[in-house]
């Protein structure tokens, strides 16, 4: 089949919301409609376990799932559906970040009793920075929550969106009656009885036919008349290039647990989601078009078992089509790669394929070539964009424990830099290593990983600091930074590429800083914008 063909078909998307609004039951739901599981409980495994912090064996457990389930395809519709899993932990808050950059579009779901939550607002202020397509899904509401116009307000305004109902609830909790799906115009009843299934499918496309008030009772019916009115006249109408350009939001209700309002999420995730899009690399726009492969690495996956040092590097496919066995060419270390065996990954499964598309994702079987964002191409000198190092939140000094075996834990700390499990920076004035993550988690992963993995021992050492920095002097021969960098010689570091990095130990000396070095320009980024 040609390319274009297959990039018709693609659409590679995430899913992101705070824990427990329904990201798991959700993602099931749409693959039992793909047919690509057989029953409920499949994904479930893939949640770090709420208070797991000290149990190894679940963090190992952990990941060993997260390999089968860090892309889960299945063809729906003659569509092939490519979800990216996004850990849903804070304390991996920056994996989901780096996933973010291989997805064409995205699906918030927000829990309708909470509302929007912390991790939803970070999550989706970085898909409204790149513009990424947002379907809006409204989860639980066969329990009370709030109302829906006011769950809309606070979506515009917490998220920063332009929401448009594309589905209205017939009440909720107790009352919940059903949903009007104003993208197809009919009304799917729910009954309380059966809680599993769509009871009926209405088509009305007239509301002041009778059978709404037969079907719902009158008075929800007069309800639903006057929503609908008001969300005629509150909200813009969907229009899909406002969508596909990050303008506009759809937003859906239902109840994943129950089914409810899924397949219309999906059926309209079709119909509108984006296939494969361009993407910028520091060189050019590419398009998925082009013929010439390229792609890039999001995500690095150790592997499970300690014997075999070999780990599987995520790769995004932009544009052209990857084969076995074809030489590809990797732009940072300038070497030309063949792969014999590329994963292509299905619900559960991973199996060895020829031939990928842009859109799909390949696991490439790596013996430490691969760093997140190295870019893969056939030839031509291009680097992909990767998401920024945003400043850690916890740093630790890390130690040697085990004298005899430095080298091991060299390289042990250097291969999680590149799976990107933690970010690493090295003091100017001793060369002390310290250690910056997203989670306390993190450090017992890494404690754990270096000792089973590479048989070297760590300890760690409280290292007060605030924010971590990036350093972009005016003009590095200017007094005032030579200054800088005498006066805060304690507080600077190197992180890994070898930019110069800033360790404030508050935000009032970090403000000070700020204040006294004007030409010194401190980023929260590690990326010039
Ligand atoms: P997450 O991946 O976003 O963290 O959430 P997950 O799907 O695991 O859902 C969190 C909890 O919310 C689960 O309950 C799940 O069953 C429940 N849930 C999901 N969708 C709905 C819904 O539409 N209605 C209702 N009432 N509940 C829903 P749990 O008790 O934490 O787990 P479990 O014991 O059910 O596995």
């Amino acid at each position: 089949m040609s390319l274009s063909k297959e990039l018709q078909k693609r659409r590679t998307f995430g899913i992101i919301s705070h824990p427990d609004a329904g990201k798991t039951t959700l993602t099931e739901k749409l693959l039992l409609f793909g047919g690509a599981i057989q029953e409920a409980g499949a994904v479930k495994n893939n949640k770090i376990k709420k208070g797991a912090t000290s149990d190894f064996m679940e963090i190992e457990r952990q990941r060993g799932i997260s390999v089968a389930t860090s892309v889960l395809a299945f063809y729906y519709r003659d569509k092939k559906i490519n979800i990216l899993d996004t850990p849903g932990h804070k304390d991996f808050a920056e994996d989901t970040f780096r996933t973010l950059t291989a997805v064409d579009s995205v699906i918030v779901v927000i829990d309708v009793a909470k509302g929007v939550e912390e991790q939803t607002e970070k999550l989706v202020s970085v898909c409204r920075m790149r513009n990424i397509p947002m379907i809006v899904f409204i989860n639980k509401l066969d329990r009370e929550g709030k109302d829906a116009f006011d769950l809309l307000d606070e979506v515009e305004q917490k998220l920063g969106l332009t929401v448009t109902p594309m589905s209205f609830p017939i009440g909720m909790g107790y009352e919940f009656k059903g949903i009007y799906n104003l993208y197809e115009q009919n009304i799917n009843l729910f009954s309380g009885n059966s809680k599993t299934n769509i009871e009926d499918t209405i088509s009305i496309t007239d509301l002041n036919d009778s059978i709404l008030d037969q079907s719902v009772g009158e008075k929800s019916a007069n309800d639903l008349r006057e929503n609908l009115e008001l969300v005629d006249g509150v909200y813009p109408s969907f229009d899909k290039e406002a969508y596909l350009s990050g303008e506009l939001q759809p937003v859906f209700f239902g109840s994943a647990l129950n089914n409810f309002g899924v397949r219309e999420l999906l059926d309209c995730f079709i119909d509108i989601a984006p296939t494969p899009r361009p993407k910028k690399a520091e060189e050019r726009l590419v398009n998925p078009q082009e013929e010439k492969l390229s792609g890039f690495v999001f995500k690095i996956h150790a592997n499970m078992d300690p014997k075999h040092r070999d780990r599987l590097a995520f790769v995004k496919i932009v544009s052209g089509t990857f084969e076995r066995n074809k030489p590809y060419f990797h732009t940072r270390i300038k070497k030309n790669l063949k792969f014999s065996s590329p994963n292509a990954f299905f619900a559960e499964k991973k199996e060895i394929i020829d031939i990928s598309y842009p859109g799909d994702i390949v696991g490439l079987h790596d013996t430490g070539n691969f760093k997140i964002g190295d870019t893969l191409t056939e030839g031509e000198d291009l680097h992909y964009k990767g998401i920024p190092s945003f400043s850690p939140e916890h740093f630790r000094y890390i130690n040697n424990a085990d004298p005899m075996k430095s080298k091991q834990l060299e390289k042990g700390i250097d291969q999680l830099m590149d799976e990107g499990v933690a970010q690493l920076f090295t003091l100017e004035l001793n060369g002390r290593k310290v250690i910056g993550t997203v989670g306390a988690l993190q450090y017992e992963v890494i404690q754990y990983r270096l000792e089973h993995e590479y048989g070297a021992k760590c300890s760690y050492e409280n290292f007060p600091i605030h924010k971590a920095c990036w350093v972009d002097p005016e003009n590095e021969k200017s007094e005032e930074f030579k200054e800088f960098k005498r006066v805060k010689a304690k507080f600077l570091a190197k992180d890994k590429k070898g930019q110069l990095v800033f360790l404030a130990d508050s935000s009032f000396s970090l403000q000070m800083t700020q204040d006294k070095y004007k030409s010194v320009k401190l980023r929260f980024t590690s990326e010039k914008e």
